[in-house]
């Protein structure tokens, strides 16, 4: 359904010249960046990369970087007076009893097998079902006129056979190659650090909106979805100009912005209970964590996330939580420059991750998601094993070949974020989004 090339050797040399151009600007060998080294080696193809220097928690071996704690041994339930919706009663965290931390990364938490397999089938079913179509942004939204109900939505008629696929349109027309820009936008690029005291004049000043592209093509709605990179959870962020939506938030208040979803914020919140007071940094009170912005990540097998720092949020003393589904990944965590050599680390479906205290802006990113590593359990529901069926629901059962579908090529990754420090929108001058 893809167009053909209306000039296919234009298009050869002008691949080519991107090729070329990308090359000189690449350092010679050895003044690379610690951190780039890491990285190029996982992501290279040919050959593939040597996994043995990744830590790996399920793995029985001990690891001398790696240190066992027990999670709060109470029903984090109970620690907190947290009132699930009926809907979420039965959401919760597995029976995992350790979180694990790095010597070397002091406020990086590690809790592997965290989400039970019900609870990842649900995320991800609501992940795709509520979050890939308005109002929330994603990274295509720039480029396409996408389908009023989402792609996602568009992806489960057809293979439902409830509707034919369509051509979706770009909103700029007239492109003349086949060049279509699927890599993430935040590589190399450092968004510039800011703290509750950046100037409000700074934070609302009004960021010119990305440009859609011209050298996109018409494609099948089925065919885009495997383009999707991102979509934004409460707070929209822009990836482009590498900040929050302000003005809004500054103008009309929180309760202007579509939350982040309650399974997610719930499950974020419970995981931050659940962590033993010895581990949290010093003088922070994640009691009060409020999820107030987030990111889905769809990673495709060839997709990686380049090394980048969070730091676009006001808060500093609130930390990032992070879970992953579908494909295992490796993740590289490394210091606050560049130059300091990352630590590789598994990150498996199920596992989740907490950045906090000086591991919260520090570098790290997604060098490399790890071919035929779907737990079956995220598979065909033909292929999951007796107990796999036994515990699965009709509601869970339904059409999951869908998802295992587009599962069979994907990573997910959820991160959840506090932006503003505690109070901080309560005081804005009632001006503030005018100056
Ligand atoms: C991010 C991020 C890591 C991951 O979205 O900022 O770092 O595990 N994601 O995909
Ligand atoms: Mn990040």
């Amino acid at each position: 359904m893809v167009e053909k090339l209306d000039h296919p050797q234009q298009s050869a040399s002008a691949r080519k010249r991107h090729l070329k151009a990308k090359l000189a600007a690449q350092p010679p060998d050895g003044t690379r960046s610690a951190f780039r080294e890491e990285e190029k080696k996982y992501l290279s193809r040919n050959p593939p990369p040597d996994y043995r220097s990744v830590i790996d928690l399920s793995s029985t071996d001990t690891h001398p970087e790696l240190v066992a704690h027990s999670l709060n041994q109470e029903s984090p339930k109970d620690a907190r007076n947290f009132a699930p919706s009926a809907a979420h009663s039965d959401l919760g965290l597995s029976s995992q009893e350790k979180v694990y931390t790095l010597v070397n990364h002091p406020g990086l938490l590690l809790i592997p097998d965290a989400i039970d397999h019900v609870t990842q089938r649900r995320l991800i079913r609501n992940c795709l079902r509520n979050a890939t179509r308005r109002p929330n942004l994603n990274n295509l939204d720039t480029h396409y006129h996408l389908p009023e109900e989402g792609l996602w939505h568009h992806f489960e008629s057809v293979r439902t056979r409830r509707c034919a696929d369509v051509i979706v349109r770009p909103i700029l027309h007239g492109a003349s190659t086949l060049h279509i820009t699927t890599k993430h936008s935040r590589s190399l690029i450092t968004d510039p650090a800011i703290t509750a005291d950046t100037s409000i004049d700074v934070l609302s000043a009004v960021k010119p909106l990305p440009v859609p592209s011209t050298t996109v093509k018409p494609e099948s709605a089925s065919d885009l979805l495997y383009k999707l990179r991102w979509t934004n959870l409460g707070l929209m962020y822009h990836w482009d100009t590498k900040s929050y939506r302000f003005q809004e938030v500054f103008q009309n208040g929180m309760d202007s912005i579509i939350p982040v979803p309650s399974d997610l914020a719930h499950l974020s919140k419970l995981l931050l209970d659940a962590i033993p007071q010895h581990l949290v940094p010093h003088h922070q009170d994640w009691s009060s964590f409020k999820p107030e912005s987030g990111i889905i990540n769809f990673y495709q097998l060839k997709n990686a996330l380049m090394g980048h720092v969070d730091q676009s949020e006001l808060v500093e003393d609130q930390p990032l939580v992070s879970f992953s589904f579908g494909h295992s990944a490796v993740f590289l965590i490394g210091g606050t420059t560049r130059d300091e050599r990352p630590t590789a680390l598994y990150l498996r479906s199920g596992d989740a991750l907490i950045m906090s205290g000086s591991c919260r802006r520090v570098y790290h990113g997604v060098p490399r998601v790890v071919e035929g590593t779907l737990p079956s359990y995220l598979s065909d529901p033909q292929d999951w094993d007796e107990m796999e069926q036994a515990n699965a629901s009709k509601e869970d059962l339904k059409d999951w070949r869908i998802f295992a579908e587009y599962l069979s090529t994907t990573r997910i990754n959820v991160n959840i974020r506090q932006v503003f420090p505690e109070g901080y929108l309560e005081q804005l001058p009632s001006d503030a989004a005018c100056s």
